[in-house]
């Protein structure tokens, strides 16, 4: 049996405490929340120890991992506090709003000797996989364009529900938060980036960081990347896609959350293209329903079976991406339309 402390009881952290339930080798022991009701229902309904301060909940709990669901830009103090306490970390996503900040947080998990798994839990829809296991077969033959589209919509009363969202130094806007998930998937497709433009706007939302964005990325393999993100879709969110262009394919997953294979195609057969349909799911939230599969392969990670889950390395790259778009997108998008376009 191995125990767990959860930190932070907002709406996420109902996706922790299905997994954590239905894992038999698994057993919350700790819930933290610094609104004290949120902490006590988790408690109650979960027969667990309530806190309200992280520290003291780390000083007297016995757990070995502590599960990490504050705000994004709290993820980075939270993996140091836990790590120094000797605890195995899973922080949600992203790892952090600064790479500085979730450098930080890789050091002290590598210093005490300690996991530190950050949920990407998309990469475990069955159709990420497939998609994954056409493109480690080599089936697109070379990547042209990884393209992905966010395209939802949150209400200005989401954002008016907790004080951190949408703010730059605890959550960013709908490239760190919303998309944060396609950055992953599109950078582990197109690998080693050469280089990022970004353009974003506030349009609409009441926030300081941008509610719409698109961006462009220089693999250094030559294939072109592209994220456009939104949270501004009316009346209600339409896509959350990815499309991959090869040489010698296309697919594109999409639906709500990357829970459809829409298109399939390569110039030659494969036994997996019979795995497409059931590849398809119908996940009832945009989270879909990818987080007890990563906490199984932690599970599989720390009993030493396999590690196959991304960690702190793995999503630092998602961070990188993002801190360089949003350094890009402050610049005048007209510094490179030369005079012609401006007339
Ligand atoms: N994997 C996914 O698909 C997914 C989906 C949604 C959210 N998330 C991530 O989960 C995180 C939380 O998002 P959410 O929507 O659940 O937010 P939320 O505001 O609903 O929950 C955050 C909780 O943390 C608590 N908290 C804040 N500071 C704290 C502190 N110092 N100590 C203890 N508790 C504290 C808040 O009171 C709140 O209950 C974010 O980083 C978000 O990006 C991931």
């Amino acid at each position: 049996m191995i125990k767990i402390a959860l930190v932070g009881c907002g709406r996420i952290s109902s996706k922790h405490l299905e997994a954590i339930d239905r894992i038999h080798e698994l057993r919350l022991v700790a819930a933290c929340d610094n609104i004290s009701n949120r902490a006590d229902s988790v408690a109650s309904a979960v027969g667990c120890i309530p806190y309200v301060d992280v520290e003291h909940m780390l000083r007297e709990t016995d757990a070995e991992i502590v599960s990490i669901c504050t705000p994004s830009g709290l993820h980075p103090k939270h993996i140091v506090m836990a790590a120094s306490r000797g605890k195995h970390v899973i922080s949600e996503k992203p790892l952090g709003c600064s790479v500085e900040a979730s450098e930080d947080a890789i050091r002290a998990c590598r210093d005490a000797g300690v996991h530190l798994f950050v949920v990407k839990q998309n990469r475990l829809n069955p159709s990420i996989m497939l998609l994954r296991k056409a493109y480690e077969a080599g089936r697109f033959g070379r990547l042209y364009m990884i393209l992905a589209n966010v395209l939802w919509t949150r209400p200005q009363s989401y954002y008016d529900a907790a004080k951190w969202r949408g703010t730059r130094e605890l959550d960013g806007g709908c490239l760190c938060n919303q998309a944060s998930h396609y950055v992953d998937l599109v950078q582990w497709f197109g690998g080693e980036v050469a280089g990022i433009k970004a353009f974003s706007a506030t349009l609409s939302r009441n926030i300081e960081a941008e509610d719409s964005i698109s961006v462009v990325i220089n693999f250094a393999s030559g294939a072109i990347g592209n994220i456009n993100a939104t949270t501004l879709v009316y009346p209600k969110n339409l896509e959350g896609s990815i499309t991959i262009i090869g040489e010698k394919g296309t697919v594109r997953v999409g639906g709500i959350a990357l829970n459809k294979i829409e298109h399939w195609q390569f110039d030659s057969g494969h036994d997996m293209d019979d795995e497409v349909k059931s590849a398809n799911t119908d996940p009832p939230t945009v989270y879909g329903l990818g987080h007890e599969p990563y906490y199984r392969r932690v599970l599989k990670a720390l009993l030493g079976i396999e590690n196959k889950v991304t960690d702190g390395a793995e999503a630092l790259k998602t961070v990188k991406i993002v801190e360089l778009a949003y350094a890009s997108a402050v610049r005048k998008f007209t510094e490179n339309c030369g005079d012609g376009v401006q007339e």
